[in-house]
């Protein structure tokens, strides 16, 4: 189990265990497990939480009963799919999900056991007609029907206000004040609430009359969550992100209205040279330092280098990272220029190849003249250039190359990891997915224009 961990402090529920899990970009996913019998279930598995999950589960000895997803998420991949087939488990959603591999549809009122204990599924529509939320043992897991101090958004996907304020309002009516609330989103690091202070606070609940309710929520949608056509498909048909993939269909994702996230990890000198528009720099070299910023890229995520070499190491640390969704652009920015992909020009120095071979070259003649003219033991120099030249060769993998390319000439004039060119290494705003609601301030004078829940 890597040391990476997105895991929040587990809680007890009666006979129960549940571990959120928090991802960078606001999503939660939740591990419940029944502690005598050890059956567990994973809620809401963002794609990049599915290794700490599994092992989470190994490390608890758990066995996954149910992979549930409470809606189809428009704002991320999901990792149901690549989980259930890493621990087992059986696939769940709401019928209307109509999700590839998912087996089990519960109804409204229905009963997931987990051992001796039981999880109930109750249909709330209204964030999208498919949504579930599942209550077990005084705890409510909302998914993106009720969030603190906010509700979800219901602009697309069928979403309505109408029934999103009918299903809120029938939990709220069932369910204690006490019971506590574990949503899909939160953006401000809570881990929960109680409906009690939600009814006290959020301001979403103080609306009583359901005209009011739903002209305020359906008034000034916020913009779709970034790549929603892409990751609807990925989330409805199970496909997974390929490693690698062609550059003609990189072309297409990235020109076809920016489905895709590219992120650029070759060095400063060759992305100021050239680079696609909007993509992200992230230099090899500071990968794994700028994970989270890579993971706050919308999935899909294409890794592009010069011809693809350095794309492939930057996947593997940052697979190591548990940052998923990232495919190869094979050839690198060599073919995506040859299958037709627009690209910004700017100020061309010497590529890292050129450096590495008039290094190597410079390298080989010094130890040459030096062990002619000064002492035979600098002979071994050239030796040692020639053997590292033929190690790069065999391995693909290149010292000489790293080390230029920390070099200060080779880094972006704007800074490490700059965005240039639109690009922007910074998280992406919350604004697509679940924002929260007005501050309670704003409860008592309505609520203000431009303030809107959220949910993706
Ligand atoms: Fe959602």
């Amino acid at each position: 189990m890597s040391d990476v961990s997105f895991a929040r402090e587990a809680r007890t529920l009666g006979p129960l265990t549940l571990v959120p899990f928090a991802h960078p970009q606001g999503c939660r996913g939740y591990l419940l497990a029944d502690r005598s019998s050890r059956s567990a279930m994973a809620v809401d598995a963002h794609l990049d939480l599915v290794e700490d999950m599994a092992g989470r589960v190994g490390a608890e000895g758990w066995t996954l009963m149910y992979v549930v997803d409470t809606h189809t998420h428009a704002d991320h991949p999901s990792g149901a799919g690549r989980l259930a087939a890493r621990c087992g488990g059986t696939r769940v959603a709401h019928r209307k999900a109509g999700h590839a591999g998912v087996t089990l549809n519960p109804e409204h009122g229905g009963r997931l056991a987990l051992g001796g204990s039981e999880v109930t599924v109750y249909h709330a529509p209204g964030h999208t007609p498919d949504h579930i939320v599942l209550v077990a043992e005084g705890a409510l897991l909302s998914g993106d029907t009720l969030l603190i101090g906010g509700v979800a958004r219901t602009d697309f996907l069928g979403g309505d206000a109408g029934q999103l304020f009918d299903s809120i309002g029938a939990l709220l009516a069932e369910l204690p004040a006490e019971t506590l609330l574990f949503p899909a989103h939160d953006y401000q690091g809570r881990d929960s609430s109680t409906l009690g202070n939600e009814k006290r606070s959020n301001p979403w609940l103080a609306i009583s009359e359901r005209s009011e309710f739903v002209a305020k929520l359906t008034a000034n949608p916020p913009p779709r969550p970034a790549n929603m056509d892409d990751l609807l498909r990925l989330n409805r048909e199970g496909v997974e992100i390929p490693a690698s993939i062609a550059a003609a269909e990189a072309v297409r994702l990235v020109e076809a209205g920016g489905a895709a996230s590219v992120i650029d990890v070759r060095t400063g000198a060759e992305f100021e040279a050239e680079h696609v528009p909007g993509s992200r720099h992230v230099p090899l070299d500071q990968v794994e330092s700028h994970a989270d910023q890579v993971r706050a890229a919308a999935a899909p995520r294409l890794v592009l280098c010069r011809t693809g070499n350095r794309a492939a190491q930057a996947r593997l640390i940052l697979d190591k990272l548990h940052v998923g969704g990232l495919s190869v652009v094979a050839g690198g920015l060599e073919a995506y220029v040859a299958a037709g992909g627009k690209t910004a020009k700017g100020k061309t120095r010497v590529s890292l190849e050129r450096q590495v071979r008039i290094a190597a070259g410079s390298l080989v003649v010094a130890g040459v003249l030096l062990g002619v003219f000064v002492h035979a033991a600098f002979l071994a120099l050239a030796g040692l250039v020639g053997a590292g030249l033929v190690f790069a060769g065999v391995t693909d993998w290149c010292g000489l190359g790293l080390l230029l390319a920390r070099m200060p000439w080779n880094r972006a004039k704007s800074g490490a990891g700059a965005p240039a060119a639109g690009g922007t290494c910074a998280a992406t705003p919350p604004a697509a997915c679940a924002a929260g609601a007005p501050p309670p301030a704003a409860c008592a004078a309505g609520l203000p224009p431009g303030k809107k829940p959220g949910g993706g």
